[in-house]
């Protein structure tokens, strides 16, 4: 199981949130590799086409760009939990840089898109400073769940946290605390195959 931090800060809110649940993961025997987006270098889709041409190559790999790497190792990890805080709305630009990276698969995935198509389940943590909103989450889970569908995942229910403004707002919350724990809970029985989605 992998856990990756979508965030540019270190020491915040989700960098918290991530050392929580591969705690938790951890006394149940399933480590969590947790992977820093913050630590790699992302280089923004310039949009050139070549994709579409050479199928999953992209004239930014290599040169110490770590999109490939990031997408191959969520696509061929058991399990990816996603711990994404919001930005104006939406993903940090870290994240979404990665996520328009992925435009690599999109002639090569064409043929497993559509509704009967097999997924594997990806799972997310979102957090945000604001309490209220309706719509607080609502474009980060469009951008998130069309990047997993393109990368052949289902996003399973998210869990959304509202009033994260610091750390602090995690670790003195008890409400906060127990739905990570059962996030972890999810995450493990996933693993462990004894989920059905
Ligand atoms: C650039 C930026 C934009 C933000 N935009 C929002 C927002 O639109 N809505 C919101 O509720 N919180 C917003 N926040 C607050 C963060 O979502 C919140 O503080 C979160 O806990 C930060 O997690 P991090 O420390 O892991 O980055 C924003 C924070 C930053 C730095």
């Amino acid at each position: 199981m992998q856990i990756l931090t979508c965030s540019p800060h270190a020491g915040g809110s989700t960098e918290t949130i991530a050392s929580l649940v591969a705690e938790r993961t951890a006394v149940s025997g399933v480590p969590a590799h947790i992977v820093q987006l913050r630590n790699h270098l992302i280089r923004p889709c310039t949009g050139c086409g070549y994709c579409a041409v050479h199928q999953d190559h992209c004239t930014l790999d290599g040169h110490g760009d770590s999109a490939q790497a990031l997408l191959q190792s969520i696509r061929e990890s058991d399990l990816t939990l996603f711990v994404i805080p919001v930005y104006f709305y939406g993903p940090p630009a870290l994240f979404k840089g990665l996520i328009d990276r992925a435009q690599r698969y999109w002639g090569l995935l064409d043929r497993q898109r559509g509704r009967d198509a097999p997924r594997r389940p990806a799972l997310a943590i979102l957090c945000a400073a604001r309490t209220r909103g309706e719509r607080l989450f609502e474009a980060n889970l469009l951008i998130l769940r069309c990047f997993l569908d393109l990368l052949g995942f289902r996003l399973q229910p998210p869990l959304l946290l509202r009033g994260i403004e610091t750390p602090a707002d995690i670790v003195a919350n008890s409400h906060v605390l127990s739905s990570l724990q059962d996030m972890s809970d999810q995450a493990i029985h996933l693993i462990r195959g004894t989920t059905h989605v």
